[in-house]
């Protein structure tokens, strides 16, 4: 493995990136900083932002590099959009995919992102605000879009590092 590559938007795929290299000794790079210092066909663990199921940036780095592992971080809690997140982004069923948890508060988001997401708060929190017997995931979720949430934990990257240790 030679790097880490990351996308950030608000700044939580970065901190995983940082911990995660602190963990391996890798050195990690945005994927911009990525195209003059890591050379293409490198092996590298690939962390996106998720942007309505999209992980920010893996299209890109798969052009260009050997992606071995795919980190994506979003606001829903791991396990919630596992297949959809590997349809949408066409990852092979070899390369493993680990959820984050990431930060979330619509109040540091701009532009169109801000405006997406004050949508989505209104109609999808609205919706779920409203339903009876949340599982504590959706709790979770409800309380991220009301009140923004910072769920950056260096515990979630115990998964990721125990396959980079056990690979
Ligand atoms: C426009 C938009 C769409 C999003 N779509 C999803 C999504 O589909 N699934 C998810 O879990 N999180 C989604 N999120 C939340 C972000 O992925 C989450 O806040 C993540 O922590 C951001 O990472 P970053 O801080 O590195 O930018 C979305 C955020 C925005 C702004």
């Amino acid at each position: 493995m030679e790097a880490i590559v990351y996308a950030t938007n608000t700044g939580s795929a970065a901190q995983y990136a940082e911990m995660l290299a602190k963990e391996t000794g890798l050195a990690a790079y945005s994927l911009d900083e990525a195209r003059g210092k890591v050379p293409a066909d490198s092996e590298v663990i690939y962390l996106g932002w998720v942007m309505a199921g999209t992980v920010k940036g893996y299209a890109a780095a798969a052009k260009r590099y050997i992606v071995r592992a795919v980190c994506a971080v979003g606001m829903a809690q791991p396990g919630a959009q596992g297949k959809i997140l590997r349809e949408r982004n066409k990852l092979p069923e070899s390369v493993p995919l680990f959820q984050l948890q990431g930060n979330f508060d619509v109040k540091k988001l701009h532009g169109m992102y801000r405006l997406m997401m004050e949508v989505m708060v209104k109609t999808a929190g609205k919706a779920l605000a409203s339903k009876s017997g949340r599982t504590a995931e959706e709790d979770d979720m409800l309380d991220m879009m009301t009140n923004g949430g910072e769920r950056v934990r260096v515990e979630n990257l115990h998964a990721v590092l125990a396959w980079y240790r056990g690979r």
